[in-house]
């Protein structure tokens, strides 16, 4: 095998797998061809959002010709001990509308989609109770909060700081229910191979999904095959195991037959999860000088009757400004809706939302330029743990970005540049995302002569990851990129973490360098030597605030007589650790930014009040911005290698585009209109 120096981590590789994805050769789970003739399922879901099912009559949809199964609460397999969400098909009770109440499995989608036409369904119903307010007397304060944060935090006197503080804003953002969207639909094909589930499925790690589904179908972990090889986008909505892919597993069990389930974009709306919808009041107290005296942080968000997801919208506020009095709370309302899951940073994006105009609003109050505002500002060490950052270059971003977008010389009143029909301003927000390694395992084989293959169970969802690993792999094991055999994605490799909280790269990386530790210095014999590594959090995490950190600069126009909003450039400048490969790092930022965008200006699901239903739930009506409505993107990372952090020195980039973003819009929106929009998103009706 040639050695070589020449480093791959840092350069522009393309996307390995790119060839294989114009030529049609890079199946996602629906489109794998199984030989066997595959039968198709279709879902019946209920049109009631609270109530329970008097009476079902599947027997014209069973004597469709070609129907093979109906499957209904009354007599589908039951599932093992899954949480209230999953239990799909095993009673009664409707939740929300759209819940699968059956599921037909026919010879044809066509045939399937007829006969779930036919299937009568009786309900006993009350009305919905869906819409979230935040006088709701029956809020609740959750346990804790997704990924173990505490619910609420508080420092010091936090009203007492804010009646005293000389200057203060006190206002109220709200945030609508997002959609995540990936473009490929969530699908999953299912096959019993005696008492072994094989299952070809969209989702962010088959390792993710290995306890719900083993458990629901009272399998061993042996028992069960997922591959995914790739997925085409996710955003947090694949990342945990929904309802289809168990009505997947009964359908093929019931059957006989290697079963394909596709959601359609309709019903990936309620299926598949969503970004609970936020109400956020924000006070902050200041010197004259900006320095920070208090901070309060309240949110109240939803969830659903048979889930408690309680995302962490105000923890980025905990640590992102030292003040001597902080309070953050966490509220929930339990709603008929279907239960949210995660979206592209959940929680920080509506969060930083919600903070970063906060402050904006009051460097209008203290007639300090917000860059400047921030920059005093700035903690020396985490404020809430009180424990060093392992790396915070947030003053550099904020600098480097405000000299790239030509922030300098701003005049900061609204409402007063024109430029013919056109309001102009500009605005700027920071970003914060935390850092994290999660446990995950890797091995190598080695065979004298031929590439390296190296094996771990992570998930590329269209971030370039598989291409990032094999860079990583390469340099460690000091071969060509053409010397690995990277394999990925398939529950029988060696455990790994899933896509998810940006925290791939510096959980997989790691492991896959623990291998190629235990491999250096060893003779291979002829017949080949196979070695294994692991990695995951150590000291660092509770010894070093670790997170990424990032800044936007927007500019935005309004057109006076139409209220339109276009934002024709965007500057991003991010410190988020090494980046390993910088062609495919830009697509992250750079689709992230344009996420943000999208949340400032267009994207919301509206729920009916009266029915209980997210009335627009599919692409004609959930505005997802488009290429002609992302103008000039400015990206820019800092030269950050983090290696207190884990030995690649990265800090993880799938996330922290997206936070902050929309608030940099928003204050330029502000900037350019005198007006301040505190209700996302910005669209044209909010002018007038
Ligand atoms: Mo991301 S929302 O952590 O998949």
């Amino acid at each position: 095998m040639t050695a070589t120096t020449e480093r791959a981590v840092g350069s522009d590789v393309r996307r390995l797998e790119g060839p294989d994805k114009v030529r049609g050769r890079a199946p996602y789970a629906y489109e794998h061809e199984l030989g066997a003739q595959a039968v198709f399922v279709a879902l019946v879901q209920s049109t009631v959002a609270r109530g329970r099912i008097t009476a079902i009559d599947s027997a014209a949809a069973t004597a469709v010709p070609g129907v093979l199964a109906v499957l209904t609460h009354e007599d589908a397999p039951r599932l093992g001990d899954v949480v209230e969400e999953l239990r799909v098909l095993q009673g009664p009770q409707v939740q929300y509308v759209g819940e699968p109440v059956a599921a037909v499995v026919a010879e044809t989608s066509e045939v399937a989609r007829d006969a779930a036409a036919r299937v009568q369904v009786t309900y006993e119903s009350g009305a919905p109770d869906v819409v979230l307010t935040a006088d709701r007397t029956d809020l609740y304060a959750p346990e804790q909060l997704m990924a173990g944060f505490e619910t609420d935090s508080v420092i010091g006197d936090v009203d007492t700081a804010l009646a005293a503080a000389p200057v203060s804003v006190d206002v109220t953002y709200t945030t609508p229910v997002q959609h995540n969207n990936p473009i490929e639909m969530h699908a999953t094909v299912a096959r019993w191979d005696g008492d072994v589930l094989r299952m070809w499925d969209a989702n962010q790690g088959p390792h993710n999904l290995v306890p719900v589904i083993t458990e629901a179908f009272g399998i061993t972990a042996d028992q069960l095959h997922i591959t995914s090889p790739h997925v085409g986008g996710a955003f947090g909505s694949k990342a945990f195991t929904h309802v289809h892919q168990l009505i997947a597993g009964m359908a093929a069990k019931v059957t006989g037959r290697t079963v394909k389930v596709e959601l359609t974009r309709q019903q990936m709306f309620t299926l598949v999860g969503h970004r609970t919808p936020t109400i956020q009041r924000l006070r902050l107290g200041a010197q004259p000088d900006g320095t920070l005296t208090a901070i309060s942080h309240e949110v109240v968000e939803h969830t659903s009757q048979n889930a408690e997801f309680a995302e962490q919208t105000a923890t980025a506020t905990r640590l992102m400004y030292a003040a001597p009095a902080r309070r953050t709370t966490h509220r929930l309302a339990r709603l008929d809706v279907p239960p949210p899951t995660i979206m592209r940073a959940p929680g920080e994006t509506p969060g930083m939302y919600a903070l970063e105009s906060a402050v904006d609003e009051l460097a209008v109050e203290l007639g300090i330029d917000p860059v400047e505002l921030r920059l005093r500002n700035e903690p020396a060490r985490d404020p809430e743990r009180d424990v060093p950052w392992s790396t915070r270059n947030l003053v550099a971003c904020l600098t480097e970005g405000a000299q790239r977008f030509g922030w300098a010389g701003r005049d900061p009143r609204p409402g007063v540049r024109e430029d013919g029909r056109w309001l102009v301003g500009t605005g700027v927000a920071a970003a914060t995302y935390p850092t994290r390694r999660r446990p995950s395992e890797a091995r190598i084989q080695a065979v004298p002569g031929q590439p390296y293959v190296v094996s771990i169970d992570a998930s590329d969802i269209g971030t370039g990851a598989r291409t990032a690993l094999t860079q990583i792999a390469a340099d460690a094991l000091r071969v060509p990129l053409d010397q690995v055999d990277l394999r990925i994605a398939d529950s029988r490799l060696p455990k790994a973490s899933g896509a998810g909280g940006s925290t791939g790269i510096t959980s997989w990386g790691p492991a896959i360098l623990a291998a190629a530790d235990e491999l250096r210095d060893r003779e291979v014999p002829p017949g080949g030597l196979t070695v294994t590594g692991s990695s995951g959090p150590g000291e660092e995490a509770e010894q070093l605030s670790s997170h990424a950190f990032g800044a936007h600069f927007a500019e935005v126009r309004v057109d006076r007589d139409s209220g339109e909003v276009r934002v024709p450039r965007m500057t991003g400048v991010f410190a988020a650790g090494r980046i390993i490969n910088p062609v495919t790092a830009r697509s992250q930022f750079l689709g992230g930014m344009t996420m943000g965008l999208s949340m400032a200006l267009h994207e919301q699901t509206v729920l009916d009040a009266g029915r209980g239903h997210f009335a627009n739930h599919d692409l004609a009506e959930y505005h997802v911005a488009a290429h002609a409505d992302v103008g000039a993107m400015d990206i820019h990372w800092l030269d950050e290698v983090d290696e207190a952090h884990n030995p690649l020195g990265a800090k993880g980039i799938g996330e922290i585009g997206i936070v902050g973003a929309a608030a940099a819009i928003g204050n330029a929106y502000w900037h350019a209109t005198g007006r301040r929009v505190r209700d996302l998103p910005i669209t044209p009706d909010r002018y007038f």
